[in-house]
């Protein structure tokens, strides 16, 4: 059970700005509780400077902050000086991946097609430059496969049932030089294969219409040759850092022993400035960090900017896997914030792994409805850093608005489409959410119409102003 402390030394650690009368004590213990706790988390969302979020977002999407990359070592060294600033003890840590440089050519031609052709490489597709008759292959399935020759050859295989990787390998092991992989949805493919393997043949993709003229030119009976070449592709190990900024609790004696994790991630995918994916989580961290710091709590508040989210959730996964066993039964609750400041994108929404509500989405839910009188919706997903904390068994949300931008994933997701209005939201919203379950818990003075009850409110709202 959390233990009272004296509401003085709350109100001292918060006078700075007017909370209203505390003429509210006279009304019934309970009602006085509520109002208190809003009154003060109002102060603390009045702290919140939209300005510090917006122009750290305009800071860090400058440029791409690939995982691995000298431009992610410069957002990590920026973030942790911020939390240094805001008077954190912060720890970078390292981990390593296998990555992967997009290669710099890619080429395709068809012998005996006349039309163009705009191939794409999957993530981990080898360097190379073959050529062969093209043969369709399906799906590239195994028993698919099973009667085909395809020495010498590439093989020509549409999109569907199992990962690209599986049909690149399933081609390579029955002889073929090259793979094309089409699309069966509109619009150009970009997949991965997932993970480096030295038994991959060069592969390419193609756009379904581009795929479907081939199929139509072999289907008919038309010998086709085909001639692939990937160039500058390059996988290999590369170093990532989380960062970790602290808040312990305010006293010891007092501390609940739960920890509160916030956090976002910190790079992006190649090509991408990442305004809102997800410097717009990372700046709203570091202000979180900021407004939080001299609020007194009785749980600690982890701040944690993650690397290499885009290459697999693998920052989030490292802390996850790396915690001690203690450490990961403390904590409590994980707040993920990716994705949470476009004009462009839908209104706020949860995500959680199961699709079930949990202690974050309760505390946000409640937050929410006193902030805007409505609470934040929650469904299914996964697709970021609180699949990691779920997995294991910790209350998470992803918070991400609904449908996402066009910009999505592209050179557009930049500064200019970043609305200050949803950071002031969603900075709100989670900023009373984590406060909530943070807070010290007061034992609220019972209303007395004693004279010494109106000389004790005299002093707490000359305290407080
Ligand atoms: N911010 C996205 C997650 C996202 C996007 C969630 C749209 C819901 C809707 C995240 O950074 C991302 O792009 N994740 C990857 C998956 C990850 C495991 C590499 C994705 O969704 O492709
Ligand atoms: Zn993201």
């Amino acid at each position: 059970m959390k233990k009272p402390i004296l509401l003085a030394a709350l109100i001292a650690a918060l006078s700075f700005s007017a909370v209203g009368s505390p003429a509210v004590l006279a009304k019934s213990t309970e009602t006085a509780h509520n109002q208190w706790d809003h009154k003060f988390e109002q102060i603390v969302s009045k702290r919140i400077n939209v300005d510090n979020i917006y122009n750290n977002i305009d800071y860090l999407s400058k440029t791409p902050r690939v995982a691995g990359t000298e431009s992610e070592n410069k957002a990590v060294e920026f973030i942790n000086s911020q939390f240094k600033k805001y008077g954190y003890k912060t720890e970078i840590q390292e981990f390593k991946f296998i990555g992967y440089t997009p290669p710099d050519t890619v080429e395709l031609s068809v012998d005996g097609f006349s039309g163009d052709l705009h191939p794409g490489a999957f993530t981990f597709s080898v360097n190379g430059d073959v050529s062969g008759a093209l043969v369709n292959a399906g799906l590239g399935k195994k028993d698919e496969l099973q009667n085909l020759d395809l020495t010498g050859k590439v093989a020509f295989i549409k999109r569907g049932e199992i990962p690209f990787a599986e049909k690149v390998l399933n081609a390579a092991e029955k002889g073929a030089v090259g793979v094309v992989i089409y699309n069966n949805v509109d619009g150009p493919l970009n997949g991965t294969l997932g993970t480096a393997n030295d038994k991959y043949v060069p592969a390419v993709s193609l756009s379904k219409s581009e795929g479907e003229s081939l199929a139509s030119l072999l289907n008919n009976g038309q010998t086709l040759t085909a001639a692939l070449t990937i160039a500058g592709a390059e996988s290999g190990e590369r170093t990532s850092h989380n960062v970790i900024a602290t808040k312990p609790p305010t006293s010891k004696k007092k501390s609940t022993n739960e920890i509160i994790v916030l956090g976002a991630h910190h790079d992006s995918v190649a090509g991408a400035p990442g305004a809102n994916d997800d410097a717009s989580g990372t700046a709203m961290t570091l202000e979180l960090a900021r407004v939080l710091k001299s609020i007194p709590t009785d749980t600690e508040i982890r701040f944690i900017t993650f690397g290499a989210e885009e290459e697999g959730l693998l920052g989030s996964r490292h802390y996850v896997n790396n915690l001690p066993e203690d450490q990961l039964n403390r904590i409590v609750a994980n707040f993920n914030l990716d994705m949470v400041g476009s004009k462009d994108a839908g209104d706020l929404i949860m995500l959680t792994l199961d699709g079930k509500p949990n202690l974050v989405t309760e505390l946000a839910q409640a937050s929410s409805t006193r902030f805007n009188g409505q609470p934040t919706p929650y469904a299914q997903g996964g697709r970021s850093d609180h699949v990691a904390f779920a997995e294991v068994g910790i209350p998470a949300a992803l918070f991400i608005h609904d449908p996402v931008e066009p910009w999505y994933h592209t050179p557009d997701d930049t500064i200019d489409k970043i609305s200050k209005e949803k950071l002031q939201d969603v900075a709100e919203i989670v900023s009373a959410a984590i406060y909530d379950r943070a807070k010290y818990d007061i034992k609220w003075p019972k209303p007395k119409k004693s004279k010494k009850q109106k000389a004790e409110e005299l002093y707490y709202e000359q305290s407080i102003k």
